[in-house]
């Protein structure tokens, strides 16, 4: 485990307590986010060791597989079930558009793969996914909702599993599906519902209205988790008092930074952790990072898959543009290891990046891809269950 240095001071305010989800309790409210290509076990493991150098656990979301893929025994998605032996609360999320294979892929994971957790995606955003009526299309069709979430919780309910759904405020502002949504959730059984404060239509353009969220607590008794633009613990502070959520979900904000999550769970406990890792630090958590993929995926892949990272993890830091270019080339531990010691380590953490975005953002989809005559009928129970899509885009 990577050590870093911080300065605890104390926060104000109130705090919400541990996150109930059905039976299961967390301590210290707070979601890794699910991000297809991102929080493979190694990124859940390398965020969840952190929060456990500061005694606190959290929930760490698995790369979304397909009902379908899951259901049908493909080999690429039961490839994605892998989990680090850190992980004892496993939570995966489930992508579906069909009530029978969603419910029948959460009977799998109960009883296959021993989840703690399941949450449904409908909030994906990706046309080849909102073509078929999946992710953030989804919850238009009431009826179709409400059928896939019964099966998921009527699966998972003798495991004693809950099952949450994630998703957005609707496909467009005519078009806002939200307030339903949670009420739908919770007429089904779901333990909680997560909220992007962002629509469809938005993608990750502009900012998350927050204002939603808040509607969307006062809308219904389960839990609400608030998701969006938390790029900084103090940021999931304000969201909580904002909004009054129970707990919230991180996704962006902790790409090239896993010690997001040692400050987010001492913002919790009422400190303030700000860690501002010395570029040594980081290239200490980056090798890290590289070793975890090597060892669940083989050095190969894994130093592969980490090239994607590199750029997240240097954001601002005085690092040359050969050396960036080399390190996102690596292809080995041993290669990542000669360019790590080229980084100087005394350089301090450039703090004109806190606060600000990372990841996706982009524009505004011109038009959100639904199937044909999507928006006709609100119900859906009736739709023929389009394909099930890869899982490779994620929301
Ligand atoms: C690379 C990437 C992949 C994502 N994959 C998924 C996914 O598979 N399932 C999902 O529900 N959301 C997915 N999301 C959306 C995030 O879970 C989250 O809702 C979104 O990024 C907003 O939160 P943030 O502002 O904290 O990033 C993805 C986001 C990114 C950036």
């Amino acid at each position: 485990m990577v050590a870093m240095t911080t300065t605890p001071t104390r926060l104000p305010g109130s705090l919400p307590g541990a996150l109930h989800l059905g039976g299961l309790t967390v301590e210290t409210p707070v979601v890794l986010a699910p991000m297809a290509g991102i929080t493979n076990a190694a990124y859940r493991r390398l965020c969840l060791e952190q929060m456990q150098a500061v005694g606190a656990d959290g929930v760490f979301v698995c790369e979304m597989i397909t009902s379908r893929g899951l259901v049908e025994g493909d080999a690429m998605t039961r490839s994605m079930l892998v989990f680090d032996e850190l992980e004892t609360r496993r939570s995966v999320q489930l992508y579906g558009t069909d009530p029978i294979h969603v419910g029948k892929a959460a009977e799998i994971l109960c009883a296959e793969y021993g989840v703690a957790h399941i949450d449904l995606n409908f909030g994906c955003p990706v046309p080849k996914v909102t073509r078929k009526g999946g992710g953030g299309a989804l919850p238009w069709k009431r009826g179709l909702l409400g059928a896939i979430l019964e099966n998921a919780v009527r699966a998972a309910a003798p495991y004693d599993v809950p099952v949450t759904m994630k998703t957005r405020k609707g496909i467009d502002d005519d078009h806002l599906t939200y307030l339903d949504a949670g009420r739908i959730a919770q007429e089904a059984g779901c333990a909680a519902i997560a909220l992007h404060g962002r629509t469809v239509e938005q993608a990750y353009s502009g900012t998350a209205d927050w204002a939603s969220i808040a509607e969307l607590v006062d809308h219904v008794d389960i839990p609400v988790l608030g998701n969006g633009d938390i790029w900084e613990a103090t940021d999931a502070l304000r969201m909580v008092e904002e909004t009054g959520v129970a707990g919230v979900v991180v996704g962006r904000g902790c790409l090239g930074r896993p010690w997001l999550f040692r400050d987010l769970a001492a913002a919790f406990r009422g400190e303030r952790i700000a860690t501002l890792p010395r570029l040594g630090e980081v290239a200490a958590m980056m090798r890290r990072h590289a070793e975890l993929l090597s060892l669940h995926m083989g050095e190969e892949r894994g130093c592969k898959e980490f090239r994607k990272h590199v750029s997240w993890y240097l954001k601002g830091f005085p690092v040359g543009g050969a050396l960036r270019h080399s390190l996102a080339l690596i292809d080995s531990l041993a290669t990542l290891d000669v360019l790590l010691s080229e980084l100087d380590p005394d350089a301090v953490f450039p703090v004109a990046e806190l606060g600000a975005p990372r990841g996706r953002q982009g524009t505004p989809r011109k038009r959100v891809v639904l199937p044909d005559g999507w928006l006709d009928d609100a119900d859906g129970r009736d739709w023929l269950m389009a394909e099930d899509v890869s899982a490779a885009s994620g929301g």
